[in-house]
């Protein structure tokens, strides 16, 4: 599984620019699978045929980017935010466009920091002039940051936890299912970053009876934190809410009966900001219920997203245990 995930946290892929990270994810997941397809948004479905409920398992597999708005003449490019970027994230960091360029990310001096914003960045691509910055870089390119997944006491630090964490439970999950009555919708989503863009079309599409997002969540336990019960190491966290969900509580009593029935460690998640896939997906069409699987991670929307493995481990074998149950009685009111 690690090295599963480094090589996922490790890929490109902006919303808007999912192509590597949807061809690496295919390979990964196939094998486990009856079919994919890839849906007119980019969106890719993999598929485990079964007679009962149809369940849709969401991960994004977009991460936040941005795009080149403008080449000066002394070579520098202007970018402009893909998602929610925060530009004090960006100092310093390195950078790699669609087409291959490298660059990192400099600030033009101001007084106070709290002036820092996308106006005053620029990217660096090593150019001499503005001639030999065009031949390395367009207007219009998506670029995203660099950086390598390291590990510190049972923690990981990465870019991009932020879902590809989601992903690798999703294809983990799949390869670790045995036997399960549902009809099953792996979909790896684009676009979660810009306004859960994928995963509406995609749910539309499948009409699920149940739709589960796997996904990060913010924490409670470092300095200075929000005032929330979510801790690192403390086990796959079950949401209860956050400001796209209102989790419906035969939802989240069913994930947490799973839990308690198989001694799956897990937590309970009250986010008090952000959203994800699942409240898309719990507005289609005329309303699916829906629930997600979250874990616990540190800098959310930095090139060093931090969570714990054993989290992660506990939210794999809390999502099979959900996916081989009889979800259509688990469900009924
Ligand atoms: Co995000
Ligand atoms: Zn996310």
């Amino acid at each position: 599984m690690k090295a599963l995930l480094k090589k996922v946290v490790e890929t490109f892929g902006p919303s808007g620019r999912e192509d590597a990270i949807r061809q690496l994810l295919l390979d990964e997941i196939k094998p486990y699978v009856d079919r994919t397809f890839i849906d007119n948004m980019g969106n890719l479905h993999a598929v485990k045929e079964g007679k009962g409920a149809r369940v849709m398992v969401a991960a994004h597999m977009d991460e936040i980017g941005f795009v080149v708005t403008h080449i000066d003449e002394k070579g520098f490019l202007r970018i402009s935010p893909v998602g929610g970027v925060a530009p004090v994230r960006c100092l310093y960091q390195r950078v790699l466009l669609e087409n291959g360029a490298r660059g990192v990310v400099g600030v033009e001096s101001v007084k106070n920091p709290n002036d820092i914003d996308f106006s005053k960045l620029y990217v660096d691509i090593g150019a001499r002039d503005e001639k030999e910055a065009r031949k390395l870089a367009q207007e219009g390119l998506f670029g995203a940051f660099l950086n390598e997944m390291t590990e510190m006491n049972g923690l990981i630090t990465a870019k991009s936890l932020d879902d590809r964490v989601g992903c690798v439970i999703a294809v983990e999950a799949a390869r670790q299912l045995k036997k399960s009555p549902n009809e099953i919708h792996f979909v790896f989503t684009v676009q979660e970053e810009v306004g859960l863009r994928g995963a509406i079309a995609a749910a539309y599409n499948i009409e699920p009876d149940l739709g589960i997002a796997l996904d990060v969540t913010g924490t409670g336990d470092t300095p200075d934190a929000p005032k929330m019960p979510m801790k690192l190491r403390e086990g796959v966290a079950v949401k209860i809410k956050d400001n796209s969900l209102l989790v419906p509580r035969r939802v989240k009593d069913f994930f947490m009966r799973v839990a308690e029935k198989n001694k799956i460690i897990y937590q309970p998640e009250i986010l008090t900001f952000g959203g994800t896939d699942a409240g898309a997906i719990n507005l289609s069409r005329s309303g699916v219920l829906a629930g997600c699987l979250s874990i616990p991670t540190r800098y959310i929307h930095s090139v060093s997203e931090t969570a714990s493995l054993s989290d992660i481990e506990e939210a794999i074998k809390l999502l099979v245990k959900i996916l081989e149950s009889d979800v259509k009685k688990e469900l009924e009111d």
